[in-house]
């Protein structure tokens, strides 16, 4: 065999096997791209002091550059190979018109300073989606500075800090479910706030008693997910949002799952005062690999003047960026992540408000349909109906085999799907967090419960094989703790010309 700059080699091209890094195709004077003739007079270019030579980059064809990142591609799963039901993370297959309209050059090549006499149609985009996911979580303005749904949240209790230090006050404590995501209280902390954790029930949703005890008028405010991340509906949350608001607290939604309720049910309806969402989980952009998101957030009317800004405002016939009033600042160097936001924006187009309203449908049926596929070896511990995901419990198949939910997820692999979200959230032993989404097909849904119902079978008989899945991934199985504790993200170039 010969590789792509020629040599041989005994790496095969495509799937399995190591793939060199880019050295290894250098050949001196190849190039991946040419200039056009020199019109302007000739310089010698300084090296930098340090700099004893040119640095030794890699000289390769356009071609075996295109081929490189193509192999290095196929390594890895994707939303666009098949299901990805990574539960809380909405992992979903993204339309390509979104993608279209992020690549448009007027949109794309836009400098992020350029002012708004230059940039009146993007700020058409962000009035126009304002409205809209206004309308969907019955708010009344929004910021979309914050990078990600985290940044939101620390955005929304920023703005809870303003509201109550407005009002003379400066309680300490916000309130958490043990159900909620590790960011919550990460963020409660770097808004400089204290948490106070309320168990769930065993109906897996908040223990309203608990909270009504342990509230009191330190309490600055309340984050609920709902669905929370047991796929559960939150159903007293009218009784909960007047518990906090007794006592002036205000009630912050993470509208991480806001797939699950799109056109059906809305936060502001509920009692909630503040929302974040993530355009890229709920709406569209591959957010695969940490990045990139947008996590706009939601507000009350009263709560519009401590937003984020500027805000673009119409006034007369053109868009401005205006400052609210008692502004918490810039949570974002410019306007935030806007090709995001402008994909978010064209999936709602794409699909209207009865086509927002089938996601919420089709995200709860699929995961209910999955969930009632799966055997007995896989325990759903709340009687609850789930919504969009759901959590099962590998406990009993682990007493039974040995197998657990970690290996239940890394078989998933070798099955053609992506892992769930295992071991969160913490309520449940052995849990697997799966979230089908509403992309998915009936078929692949039987499919991926086909998938989940065999491992359980093979682990009755060889349960030391799923000890060790993936077999057949490019990377099989890896030490979590190390590749988390010590992560290589950097390479060393070695090779000098
Ligand atoms: C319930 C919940 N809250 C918050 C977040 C954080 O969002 P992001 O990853 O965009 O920061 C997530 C992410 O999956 C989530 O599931």
């Amino acid at each position: 065999m010969t590789d792509a700059g020629g040599r041989a080699s005994s790496i095969p091209l495509i799937g399995g096997g190591e793939e060199p890094t880019l050295d290894r195709f250098s050949t001196e004077g190849r190039r991946a791209s040419g200039f056009p003739p020199l019109d302007v007079p000739a310089s010698d270019i300084v090296l930098p002091e340090a700099a004893d030579r040119p640095p030794a980059l890699p000289e390769v064809s356009e071609r075996d550059l295109v081929a490189h990142v193509n192999r290095l591609a196929h390594r890895n799963f994707a939303v666009d190979l098949g299901a990805y039901p990574l539960g809380s993370c909405t992992m979903k297959y993204n339309p390509k018109i979104c993608d279209w309209a992020a690549e448009h050059p007027a949109f794309r090549d836009l400098h992020p300073a350029a002012p708004a006499t230059l940039t009146q149609g993007s700020l058409e985009v962000l009035l126009e989606i304002e409205t809209i996911l206004c309308e969907l979580t019955g708010m009344a303005r929004a910021t979309f500075q914050p990078a990600a749904g985290a940044a939101g949240e620390t955005t929304g209790l920023l703005i809870m800090r303003a509201y109550h230090k407005s009002r003379g006050r400066s309680p300490e404590m916000v309130v958490i479910p043990d159900s909620a995501h590790g960011t919550n209280p990460a963020s409660v902390s770097l808004a400089g706030y204290q948490v106070l954790q309320i168990p769930s029930d065993r109906r897996g949703l908040v223990d309203v008693e608990a909270l009504r005890v342990a509230v009191d008028d330190n309490v600055a405010g309340f984050m609920l997910t709902n669905p929370n991340t047991l796929g559960l509906f939150e159903e007293d949350i009218v009784e909960m949002a007047k518990i906090i608001h007794d006592v002036d607290g205000l009630v912050y939604y993470d509208g991480a799952n806001l797939n699950a309720i799109l056109g059906i049910a809305r936060p502001g309806d509920m009692g909630f005062d503040i929302v974040h969402s993530n355009l890229h989980k709920t709406f569209a952009t591959p957010h695969g690999g940490g990045g990139p998101g947008a996590g706009p957030v939601a507000v009350l009317e009263h709560l519009a003047r401590f937003l984020p800004g500027p805000v673009p405002e119409r006034i007369g016939d053109a868009i401005e960026w205006v400052q609210p009033a008692d502004s918490i600042g810039r949570v974002h160097g410019n306007h935030g992540n806007f090709l995001v936001v402008l994909r978010a924006l064209t999936y709602m187009r794409a699909l209207g408000g009865d086509g927002l309203r089938r996601v919420a449908e089709r995200s709860v049926l699929n995961a209910r349909y999955l969930a009632s596929l799966l055997s007995d070896d896989y325990q759903i511990p709340f009687p609850t109906p789930c919504m969009h995901e759901f959590v099962a419990s590998a406990a009993a198949l682990k007493r039974a085999t040995g197998v657990r939910a970690m290996d239940v997820a890394k078989a998933l692999l070798d099955h053609g799907f992506h892992a769930p979200t295992m071991y969160f959230p913490l309520v449940v032993e052995e849990a697997l967090m799966v979230e089908p989404t509403e992309t998915e097909s009936p078929e692949t849904i039987e499919a991926l419960a086909e998938a989940f119902n065999d491992i359980a079978e093979s682990a009755r008989t060889d349960a030391e094989y799923l000890h060790a899945a993936p077999h057949h991934t490019p990377i099989t199985r890896t030490d979590e703790a190390l590749a988390a504790r010590h992560p290589v993200l950097t390479w060393h170039m070695t090779s000098t010309p």
